[in-house]
């Protein structure tokens, strides 16, 4: 069947339309994504005993900080380089301490940085480094600080989003200005040539691609409401702007747009368990 301009027209409105109501009931069957507790299972598996000491590294408002002392026991230092993240962290420990009294002999919070860890040397068991280093541009000094503080075969955990070959160029370059990412950390070959030459082995390499953002989606629908916040956003920017300033209105498109792109395969988040070795460079 050709039309009149020339284009076949069969497989798009006779093969394809017999077969698109059992290929959306396919696709309407979860493919069983896993969620943000995957990082949490990596840090069960490594079997470290309560009271192990942890540098919870990019802590902001202490979320996980408080997580990782509440389900493990651990000992941990929260470290951030916003003093407003410092604050409001502690002042989590001590709203999460009415429940559970230990917190507060179990978390601390400082102000620091990737790139100038407040922590002496071998002192560390597991570095937990989640959604941080994307902001850092010295990223061979990042890890070769985090293998500094860690003892002998201590382990890192690094969970963080690259641009994959899907993010156009004028995409990228808006998103990571906008959301203070450095570029070149986005290079997912950088990160692993910083990695091993800092001096610790990758354990583990999981590619998340969309399966955070499908976990939110069907659990409560969180993939859609930010859709829905994207379509507001682009249609109506003056409401917004004229209320909340252009810099808040970019980082409020800039955050939906990045759960968009990860669902759509602009953006893949990895998981890293890393090893330290007893030599820097030695693989
Ligand atoms: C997206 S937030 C993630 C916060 C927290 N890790 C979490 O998963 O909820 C990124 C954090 O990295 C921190 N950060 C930015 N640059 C940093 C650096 N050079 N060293 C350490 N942390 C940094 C920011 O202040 C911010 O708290």
């Amino acid at each position: 069947m050709e039309a009149r301009g020339g284009v076949e027209l069969e497989l798009f409105y006779d093969a394809y339309p017999r077969l698109e109501s059992e290929f959306q009931a396919a696709l309407d069957e979860s493919l069983q994504p896993r969620g943000p507790e995957l990082l949490y299972e990596l840090v069960g598996d490594l079997g470290l005993p309560r009271g192990a000491s942890v540098l919870d590294l990019g802590c902001g408002e202490g979320k996980h900080s408080l997580q990782l002392a509440e389900r493990f026991g651990f000992a941990v230092r929260g470290i951030d380089p916003v003093p407003r993240h410092i604050e409001l962290a502690q002042s989590a420990v001590f709203a999460a301490a009415s429940a559970n009294a230990q917190l507060v002999k179990l978390v601390r919070f400082e102000l620091g940085s990737a790139e100038a860890i407040p922590l002496g040397d071998a002192s560390v068991d597991l570095v937990w480094c989640r959604d941080v280093l994307l902001h850092v541009a010295a990223l061979a000094q990042a890890y070769a600080e985090c293998r500094r503080v860690l003892r002998d075969d201590g382990r890192m955990l690094v969970y963080q989003s690259f641009g994959t070959e899907r993010l156009e160029p004028r995409e990228a370059d808006w998103l990571w200005r906008t959301m203070r990412v450095v570029p070149a950390s986005t290079d997912p070959a950088r990160t692993e040539a910083a990695i091993a030459g800092a001096g610790l082995r990758v354990e583990k390499r999981i590619e998340l691609r969309s399966e955070w953002g499908e976990r939110a989606e069907e659990d409560d629908g969180g993939g859609t409401r930010r859709l829905l916040r994207a379509a507001r956003l682009l249609r109506a920017p003056e409401r917004y702007i004229s209320r909340f300033g252009q810099p808040t209105y970019d980082i409020m498109v800039g955050d939906a747009l990045w759960h968009i792109y990860r669902m759509i395969g602009k953006l893949s988040p990895r998981v890293y368990v890393l090893k330290r070795l007893p030599e820097a460079g030695d693989n």
